[in-house]
């Protein structure tokens, strides 16, 4: 796995520095409130886990699956594979949690997807941002680190389903995806 690498980005000890810092705009910004951070699956697993164990104030956690990707290193087609129930939205404010946020599509769609199943408030948390990306307007409220407009893997993110279990974020070399997948 790590020699597909090209060029290590971001090293474990300065994601968890970058996930403290969130961790705390997070905590001050719900204070006395309740809140769910929904996670969104498979990416931001991994992001969110080490997240919610930064902040010391109650929550609750869920979890939703979407998939905008499919082998490829370009932004198709977004579905919506499961949402929590109907109980765990209604009234209920929400932290989206992505691992990335690339053209702003699985974002604006779920949190549209979300007020109207009648959520109170819905914010999102990425831990990456890759701006230049973006072809609807989005922000997240919380981001850990803004990336140039290159493919990364590792800390969750996949290519092909791959590399979600590297430690650390880095780029792919450009011959792994310039070749077909195999068994993605
Ligand atoms: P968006 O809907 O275009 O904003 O894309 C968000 C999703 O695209 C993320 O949850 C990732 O699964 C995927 N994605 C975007 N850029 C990358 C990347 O550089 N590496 C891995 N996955 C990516
Ligand atoms: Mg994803």
């Amino acid at each position: 796995m790590h020699k597909d690498i090209e060029q290590k980005l971001y090293p474990e000890a300065q994601i968890i520095q970058g996930i403290d810092r969130v961790a705390k705009e997070v905590t001050a910004f719900y204070g006395g409130r309740d809140f769910t951070v929904i996670s969104i699956l498979k990416g931001s697993c991994i992001f969110a886990s080490d997240l919610i164990r930064r902040i010391p104030i109650p929550l609750e956690l869920g979890f939703c699956a979407c998939s905008s990707y499919g082998s490829g290193t370009t932004s198709g087609k977004l579905n919506i594979n499961f949402l929590p129930e109907e109980s765990e939205v209604q009234g209920h404010n929400l932290l989206l949690v992505d691992d990335i946020l690339d053209t702003g599509n699985t974002m604006h769609a779920l949190k549209k997807e979300f007020l109207a199943r009648g959520a109170k408030e819905v914010k999102s948390c990425v831990f990456l941002d890759k701006p230049s990306r973006r072809t609807l307007e989005f922000e997240a409220d919380f981001k850990v680190f803004e990336v140039e407009d290159l493919f990364v893997v590792g800390y969750g993110l996949d290519y092909a389903g791959r590399y979600r279990n590297l430690p650390y974020v880095g780029s792919l070399k450009p011959e792994i995806y310039q070749q077909p997948a195999q068994g993605a």
